[in-house]
């Protein structure tokens, strides 16, 4: 017996999320029995276009109760635009995680892994190595704002940014904390100030005073313009790249498909505190175009795991898997058809559950 036990919501959602999920958790799997430790699995059929065919909602009434005592939640994907139209499986799913479980830090890692051909010139694995921390729950995307004298010449739109200290504060404290960890503890804020000059400002403002409590880590700050030029220039010069909801949606696309694939790129969507499970899924979606067939990659869905297992306390296994990864993507026939193998999903799944066992 351990009391390293992790009870953990299974959702594979829709599409290939049905394909990659169960890879997932066989890599989990293989992991648990390695490092010992415990896992609880439930599985739910909900967030998922099948049930709303046969319900009518994307989720039960109570599907918070069925959820919330779980330490963690593993996500496929959701969506299915010929069945429910995409805004409808998207806010009556995943964004209901979001917000109702105060995921704020969204957490994606930007790695150049080996077999994976970077689109930028002349960079090898190794040389791109860095997270992007996105604020997910105010700035930009923000209710406030309207619409006044509608389809006439005196048409007035708008919509105001929200930051609040609360809200600022606890993304930067993540990010410096994220840097602190890492060796070598180095953090860059994307801002605006030039540009924006009443939320900006007071964002770097934040970030001077937060940097104070983390000494040992090296800070910087860019405009969001160049800092989205120095991703595709100079993305060895980062290390931890912390921003705003909006300038971090645009960044933690980037930063990805800077390093090749959107088969292969992880996610977490983190309450940092624990007080609601955090939730971990890869950043491509359903892909309908070849659900069914067993091609597609389970890389994204299996680095999430690893993303998974750090969050719980595990980082050794995070670790190990993440090292697995690397040695599946770097044999031709190991890898997934998108990557130019010959695998199938789950040769790649298994090929990286055997390195661990
Ligand atoms: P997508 O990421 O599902 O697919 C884009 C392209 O990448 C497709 O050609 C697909 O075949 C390919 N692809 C994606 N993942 C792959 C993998 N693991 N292996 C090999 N190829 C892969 O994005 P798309 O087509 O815009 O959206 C499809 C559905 O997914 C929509 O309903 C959309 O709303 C939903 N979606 C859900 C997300 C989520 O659950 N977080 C995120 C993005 C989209
Ligand atoms: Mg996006």
């Amino acid at each position: 017996g351990t009391n390293r036990k992790y009870r953990l919501a299974i959702i594979p959602g829709d599409g290939i999320g049905k394909e990659v999920v169960p890879e997932g958790v066989r890599v989990l799997e293989a992991a648990a029995k390695k490092f010992g430790f415990e896992l609880q699995l439930d599985d739910f059929d909900f967030a998922s276009c099948d049930y709303y065919q046969k319900h009518g909602r994307m989720m039960p009434e109570d599907w918070k109760e069925q959820v919330i005592h779980h330490d963690a939640i593993f996500f496929g994907a959701v969506g299915m635009p010929a069945i429910v139209p995409d805004h409808v499986s998207l806010w009556g799913s995943l964004i209901k995680f979001r917000r109702e479980f105060d995921q704020y830090a969204n957490v994606r890692p930007v790695r150049l892994m080996p077999g994976v051909k970077s689109p930028l010139a002349g960079r090898k694995p190794g040389d791109i190595d860095f997270f992007v921390v996105r604020e997910n729950t105010e700035g930009e995307y923000s209710s406030i704002g309207g619409r006044m004298y509608p389809g006439t010449d005196r048409e007035i739109v708008t919509q105001q940014t929200v930051m609040s200290r609360t809200g600022v504060d606890r993304i930067l404290k993540y990010a410096f904390e994220l840097a602190q960890k890492s060796p070598k503890k180095h953090l860059t804020s994307a801002t605006k100030s030039n540009g924006i000059s009443i939320t900006m400002p007071y964002w770097d403002e934040r970030v001077k005073a937060m940097a104070k409590s983390y000494p040992d880590v090296k800070w910087d700050q860019y405009h969001i313009d160049i800092l989205a030029a120095h991703f595709v220039l100079n993305p060895d010069r980062f290390n931890v790249v912390v921003a705003s909801n909006l300038f971090g949606d645009i960044l933690s696309d980037l930063g990805p498909a800077c390093t090749g694939t959107i088969g292969i790129a992880p996610s977490g969507s983190l309450n940092p505190e624990r007080k609601f499970p955090s939730l971990f899924e890869p950043v491509h979606g359903s892909a309908p175009d070849i659900a069914g067939q067993g091609v597609a990659n389970p890389i994204a869905q299996i680095w999430s795991a690893a993303m998974m297992l750090d969050h719980l306390g595990e980082a050794e296994a995070s670790g190990a898997v993440i090292a697995a990864i690397e040695r599946v993507l770097s044999e031709d026939k190991l890898r997934t058809r998108d990557l130019g193998g010959s695998a199938n999903t789950q040769a790649c799944g298994k090929a990286v559950a055997a390195i661990l066992g």
